[in-house]
């Protein structure tokens, strides 16, 4: 099996070298517990060593984007003109339209990671979908009139995002999908359903210590992959971040 670097220093040594290449991986956290870095080093350590990446934005305008890898000495901009980095900020609901503006960004500069930040976003966007989706609930209906089922809605929702990470897939990219977490509990994303769509799942939380707060990265899932499952601290450094051994 291919693996490709996920450019975190620390990393790489807990899941057997990098992710399986063409694997879509779900990077969950909490607001500000370091997604969209963990994301765009992921994209820019990528591009470094000549592998194209997409970064998909719902949240950030590219100004903010470039300010945010500024501060590493990460010139996107740079690697932009050497087709080597491709920035889609999104500005449509329609999420056919979003797919496969995604899928001309990445046949584009033939890209081979992809991150969409975050996934979350694209799934409360999604509005010609869901119509679609509700025709759908609509026929289910009048099929089992009978059912019992109490969360239809649930059921839906869990079909969406599977056809969404199933699309995602089809690009054949290594891909990162951002996603917001819930609050604690046995769920790691706020949907409860990426985790489980998702080939593997990377986990990022704060701990509050002494006055003190850590930010925390685990690895909680990587389909075919031996991981180390551990609370490894995140270090920011002048030139992106590293795991703490
Ligand atoms: N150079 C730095 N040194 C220390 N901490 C930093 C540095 N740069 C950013 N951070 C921290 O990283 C956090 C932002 O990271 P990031 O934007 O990746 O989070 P996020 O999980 O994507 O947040 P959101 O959910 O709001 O999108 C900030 O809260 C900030 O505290
Ligand atoms: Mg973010």
């Amino acid at each position: 099996m291919e693996r490709v670097k996920t450019g975190i220093k620390g990393l790489d040594e807990l899941i057997g070298g990098g992710v399986p290449e063409g694997s879509s991986v779900l990077v969950a956290g909490s607001c500000g517990t370091g997604k969209t870095i963990v994301s765009l080093q992921f994209l820019y350590k990528g591009a470094l060593a000549g592998e194209p990446g997409v970064y998909v934005t719902f949240e950030e305008s590219k100004k903010k984007t470039i300010t945010q890898c500024q501060q590493f000495g990460w010139d996107i901009e740079e690697l932009e003109n050497r087709n080597l980095f491709d920035i889609y900020v999104v500005d449509t609901d329609d999420l056919d339209e979003v797919l496969a503006n995604i899928r001309s960004k990445v046949d584009k500069i033939n890209a081979k990671r992809l991150v969409i930040d975050s996934l979350t976003m694209m799934m409360e966007h999604g509005t010609i979908y869901r119509s679609r989706i509700s025709k759908e609930v609509g026929k289910r209906e009048k099929e089992k009139v009978k059912s019992r089922f109490p969360m239809k809605g649930f059921e839906v929702t869990r079909r969406d995002i599977y056809a969404v990470v199933g699309e995602i897939n089809s690009l054949e990219t290594t891909s990162f999908l951002v996603s917001e977490a819930g609050d604690g509990g046995e769920y790691i994303s706020r949907d409860t359903i990426s985790e489980f769509a998702c080939d593997g799942v990377i986990q990022l939380t704060i701990n509050e210590l002494g006055g003190e707060i850590e930010k925390l990265l685990s690895v909680r899932k990587l389909r075919g992959t031996e991981i180390t499952m551990t609370l490894s601290p995140i270090n920011f450094t002048k030139t992106g971040i590293e795991i703490e051994e």
